[in-house]
């Protein structure tokens, strides 16, 4: 394979990096048509050719300026569009991109060597579980998380004790924390022993959700996002992560404008 061209004149592949020669996997994977492990499925299966020629060897490179890849004689191409996805995040786990101790993070469960630049939008606590959010698109990033336009995020709680009526009606009208006030927010039972508790919230401040409950008096055990927005975890096994829709990042602009 030719390579014309030095790495400081290659282009830019928009998401942070220069489009250089890599596995073929990883192309398959960074063109949108399967995951890593799928593509090499993909390759073993004889469906992948490269400038026309099956290529079955997991170890072989590509380079995108150069070479043509096709998947069941279907050109592929490198997708320079931003990428978005979701990651069911499990407890224990800590909402940064940079180890700072030796514990896991975010950053390990995440496809960051496909889609360089991810980074959270937003943070759960450690112990926090559920469905955070991923880009590579600064911008969608800023939308999601400025305070004039948050959206909505449901979160479950477990609760210490059962949680009063009036307890749940003063989180629905707004309590105060050292921070402020908080804004209404939507709160039904989950449980019929009323120590599982469902929360809606349009802000999002530093453990707000714990910080709700202490204020008044029902600490919580444990927590867990549901839904951030339009988007729900649906079947994602804690840990998984899985790529958004065109159509779900449109979704979620229009709740963030709305
Ligand atoms: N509120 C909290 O207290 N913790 C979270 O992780 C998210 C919201």
């Amino acid at each position: 394979m030719s390579n014309p061209l030095a790495f400081e004149d290659r282009p830019e592949d928009g998401l942070g990096g220069r489009i250089v020669p890599m596995r073929l996997q990883k192309f398959l994977a960074r063109a949108g048509v399967a995951s890593r492990r799928g593509s090499e499925d993909l390759m073993t299966a004889g469906r992948v050719t490269v400038n026309g020629v099956v290529v079955t060897e997991l170890g072989s490179k590509v380079d995108p300026l150069v070479d043509e890849v096709a998947v069941d004689g279907k050109v592929v191409s490198l997708a320079d569009e931003p990428v978005t996805i979701m990651l069911h995040k499990p407890a224990g786990v800590i909402t940064t991109m940079k180890a700072q101790s030796d514990k896991p993070i975010v950053a390990d469960l995440v496809p960051t060597d496909d889609f360089p630049g991810l980074f959270p939008i937003g943070r759960l606590d450690a112990d926090t579980t559920g469905l955070l959010l991923f880009s590579t698109n600064g911008e969608l990033g800023n939308l999601l998380l400025h305070p004039r336009h948050h959206v909505a995020k449901t979160y479950l709680a477990r609760l210490k004790k059962p949680l009063e009526d009036e307890s749940a009606q003063r989180l629905r009208a707004g309590v105060t924390l050292d921070d402020g006030p908080t804004q209404p927010a939507d709160v039904s039972y989950a449980d019929k022993a009323r120590k599982l508790v469902r929360i809606t919230l349009r802000e999002g401040r530093y453990h707000q959700v714990k910080r709700m409950f202490d204020a008044v008096g029902d600490p919580v055990v444990s927590l867990h996002r549901e839904s951030f927005g339009p988007l729900r975890l649906g079947k994602l096994k804690p840990g998984e992560w899985r790529q958004l829709t065109d159509s779900e990042v449109d979704k979620l602009r229009r709740a963030a404008r709305s």
